[in-house]
């Protein structure tokens, strides 16, 4: 603001000071000075400039503030005086208990990809939560992530602390993290091998997962070696194995097994996904894929069968959508997921 344009006495800093004294701090009771929030009070050839550190509550007397140390520096021969503030800055979230407590983690698997395991895990988190237990959900495949998609969270960052510590994205009750948020869509591919050992191992070590029941872990799709070292990257309790129900498909679930055998993380059992083709129009099904193989290859290598997911357009919809199917619990879909988590439940910890 400017005052005057003439030459006039040189005030000092000490001139106002005294002249400040005057703004009172309500919170306080006391001068804006004692109380400490003036941050700067600076003057050179008659132009002076102010500056009030507010904190939440004394951000409310802003406008009092104002004007008030407005009035008194016009009362003094300034040029011209400027009065800024530094609102508060929101506190940084504090990080939880570092000692996170996860109960349970279990790998979601296939030994190929497009079988529905990230529709299982999804779906399988959430009725996990319906279930009153705590959930995260933790997307390792690196290559194709589709958790985003599929708990409607694209593009949302996670915010970490400052000590690197970060937070999980959260939806429908789950907390979850993916390279989805890290990432831009396709940058996940050219990553190389120790990176995404890096990445993922932290995404368990640094994520503020607090107290967890179960954490689901959507692994990438394959047997080889890759998928090896991801599994003992984390301290699974134990791995499901998604399944269809041709021969071709059980090929790879008779290798998954074996995979997970040479690393001694046992098999909680195998889910058959799209079963029963049930026609929307007349409910008329069809084994399109055939049906009961995953019931067969779960008996050949002495694994539970925990049940079989139809295959039915609706599933696929509320995927895309990001609206998991076993938000409504009434359907045929729901029910059978929810047989398939207490069949895996009955034997972990509560
Ligand atoms: N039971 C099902 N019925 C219909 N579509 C399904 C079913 N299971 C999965 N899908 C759809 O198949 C596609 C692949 O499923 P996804 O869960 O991404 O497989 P994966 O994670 O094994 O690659 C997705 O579009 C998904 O919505
Ligand atoms: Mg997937």
């Amino acid at each position: 603001m400017k005052l005057f344009s003439k030459k006039q006495k040189d005030v000092t800093k000490q001139d106002l000071i005294d002249a400040l004294r005057f703004v009172q701090n309500p919170t306080t009771e006391k001068d804006i000075f004692e109380s400490g929030i003036v941050n700067t009070t600076a003057v050179c050839d008659n132009i002076a400039k102010i500056v009030v550190s507010l904190d939440p509550i004394t951000i409310k007397f802003k406008n009092k503030f104002k004007v008030e140390i407005e009035h008194q520096l016009r009362k003094l021969p300034l040029k011209e005086f400027k009065v800024e503030f530094l609102d508060p800055v929101p506190p940084k979230p504090k990080a939880p208990e570092a000692s996170a407590k996860i109960k349970n983690i279990i790998a979601v698997a296939s030994g190929k990809g497009g079988v529905g395991k990230s529709t299982v895990a999804t779906n399988l988190s959430l009725a996990l939560s319906k279930k009153g237990f705590t959930v995260g959900l933790l997307d390792a495949d690196i290559y194709g992530p589709s958790i985003p998609l599929m708990m409607q969270k694209t593009g949302v960052q996670p915010e970490a602390t400052q000590e690197g510590e970060i937070f999980p994205i959260e939806n429908y009750g789950i907390k979850m993290m993916s390279v989805g948020f890290i990432s831009q869509p396709g940058e996940a591919v050219v990553w190389r091998g120790p990176m995404i050992h890096k990445l993922l191992s932290e995404f368990f070590s640094k994520v503020l997962w607090g107290e967890l029941d179960y954490l689901v872990v959507d692994l990438p799709p394959g047997t080889g070696d890759a998928q090896l070292s991801l599994s003992q990257l984390i301290p699974l309790t134990g791995a499901v194995i998604v399944t269809t129900p041709q021969d071709v498909a059980l090929v790879d679930v008779d290798k998954s097994v074996a995979m997970f055998k040479k690393v001694n993380v046992p098999i909680l059992g195998v889910i058959e996904n799209m079963s029963t083709f049930v026609c929307p129009q007349c409910g008329h099904e069809e084994e399109i894929f055939s049906h009961g193989g995953g019931e067969k290859a779960a008996f050949q290598w002495g694994n539970i069968f925990l049940g079989s997911l139809p295959l039915k357009t609706s599933i696929r919809k509320s995927g895309d959508a990001g609206n998991p199917f076993v938000l409504e619990e009434t359907s045929e879909e729901s029910k059978s997921l929810f047989k398939i988590t207490e069949n895996l439940t009955k034997s972990l910890v509560k």
